[in-house]
């Protein structure tokens, strides 16, 4: 994973400043460090996971990137709203002309979204935030949800974010696990389903 290819004491600094966060995301993706992922394969599994409990959904999608990699055919969903701290990002999934969409730049570990949603979506983002800020926001999100709503976090490498795992478990949330169908016994990407407790499972 790119996030590897830089210090973890350099990405600790830059996060505390939400600015220096966003120049140096903005910078990846000037130099299309994350270009590989517009084309990732999982595309349609968030959707069809959401559909499961919540059929036409409204999503809010947090650290959403350019969303390229994201299959929402239009009609089968309510509403999208995706929020990335990088400007650029935002620019190309505007770009996109997605219907039924809106964005927003914003830094996730403290933006207050317009709505509420049925599926809250942390795609490949929970990592990029200290441990402490990651426990703070999945306590935050539940207040975001609607009563029939649910968050979704995918997880590249359950192996090397094993701390980011474990805050996941420990949230208070009820949390199921979908492993894709064709991963084997040491599959490394996971989506996590964090349910309330008022939710009907
Ligand atoms: C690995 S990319 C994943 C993008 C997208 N979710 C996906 O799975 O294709 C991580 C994204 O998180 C965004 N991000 C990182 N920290 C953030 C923060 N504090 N607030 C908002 N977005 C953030 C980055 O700009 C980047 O677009």
């Amino acid at each position: 994973m790119m996030a590897g290819r830089i210090g973890a004491p350099v990405r600790a600094l830059v996060r505390r400043s939400p600015r220096l966060n966003a120049a140096l995301w903005d910078t990846q993706y000037a130099l299309g460090l994350w270009g590989y992922l517009d084309e990732a394969g999982d595309g349609a599994v968030p959707l069809s996971l959401i559909e499961t409990w919540a059929p036409h959904p409204t999503i809010l999608d947090l650290g959403c990137g350019t969303s390229a990699n994201l299959s929402f055919p239009r009609g089968r969903y309510r509403h999208y709203h995706g929020v990335d701290i990088s400007r650029r990002a935002i620019e190309t999934a505007r770009s996109l002309d997605r219907p039924d969409a809106s964005y927003a730049v914003a830094d996730i570990r403290a933006y207050a979204p317009p709505d509420r949603y049925d599926a809250i979506l942390l795609r490949e983002v929970i990592y990029y935030l200290s441990v402490a800020e990651a426990a703070d926001l999945l306590r935050r999100l539940p207040g975001l949800l609607t009563s029939r709503g649910r968050i979704l976090v995918q997880i590249y490498d359950v192996q090397r974010s094993g701390q980011f795992v474990a805050v996941i478990r420990d949230c208070g949330l009820a949390v199921t696990t979908w492993l894709p169908p064709d991963a084997g016994d040491g599959a490394p990407d996971a989506f996590f389903v964090l349910t309330p407790a008022v939710a009907e499972s």
